[in-house]
């Protein structure tokens, strides 16, 4: 089976056209989302929708957890903020009932899903530094641990010869000893400085991860978030990749 995992879509529906055409490409049997689906940009129904039909395996998100009522928006930076009022706004009804739906966590034999950490889920925290990962790696359950919340593709390997960080290598072929924190990057809003959408195919059976970034419409983006009155820098971020 091959898993198209994507995470932190943000209702940016040009960045999820232009991965799916690339996975498509690729191939994949089916998807996984580490979550935080809406928020940012004003796609929130499309994407929504396109979740509920294509997504086998989805969680929730801080943003998505605003639109459940499970989460005070106060701490948000002023343009996440605004964007998730407005997102509340203008979802419709059925979108905010599926959201509503999400779990936390999804819990999938050998792999848990959850958009901020495992140890704490919807704790907010961010996986960020190798030394966080190794305190998760050491108390996960599961062998491997599939999130988002940084917006920052990578992935962290924990086996007997210590731990092993990889950020840009495309492929990564998972040993059957090793345990694995895999971080697919964000759809919607890269925040590493490249700005490409980013995501990964796992391909169970040959054990290999193939992780791919991918070009998108940015200018469309930039457009609809002035028509629609969102924060102006929630469009131009895009062309910095943060
Ligand atoms: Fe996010």
């Amino acid at each position: 089976m091959r898993v198209l995992l994507i995470s932190d879509i943000h209702g940016n529906l040009p960045a999820l056209e232009a991965v799916i055409g690339e996975a498509k490409r690729l191939g994949y049997d089916t998807v996984w989302c580490a979550g935080d689906i809406v928020g940012y940009y004003p796609w929130a129904n499309e994407v929504c929708e396109w979740v509920r039909e294509n997504v086998e395996r989805c969680v929730l998100g801080n943003h998505d957890a605003v639109i459940a009522g499970l989460v005070n928006p106060e701490y948000f930076s002023s343009s996440a903020y605004e964007a998730i009022v407005w997102t509340m706004k203008n979802l419709s009804e059925e979108n905010k009932r599926f959201i509503s739906s999400l779990p936390v966590v999804e819990d999938l034999n050998d792999t848990l899903l959850v958009h901020d950490t495992p140890l704490r889920p919807m704790s907010m925290e961010y996986i960020l530094y190798p030394q966080q990962a190794l305190e998760v790696l050491q108390n996960a359950e599961r062998r491997f641990t599939v999130y988002g919340h940084t917006h920052i593709p990578v992935v962290y390997e924990y086996s007997s010869e210590g731990l092993n960080v990889y950020y840009n290598s495309q492929r990564v072929e998972l040993k059957d000893n090793a345990r694995y924190l895999i971080n697919p990057g964000s759809v919607g809003q890269p925040r590493d400085g490249v700005p490409l959408a980013s995501f990964a195919i796992w391909d169970r059976e040959k054990k290999l991860l193939i992780r791919k970034r991918v070009d998108f419409d940015k200018e469309r983006v930039l457009k609809e978030v002035l028509r629609r009155g969102l924060p102006p820098e929630l469009g131009y971020r895009l062309f910095e990749g943060y």
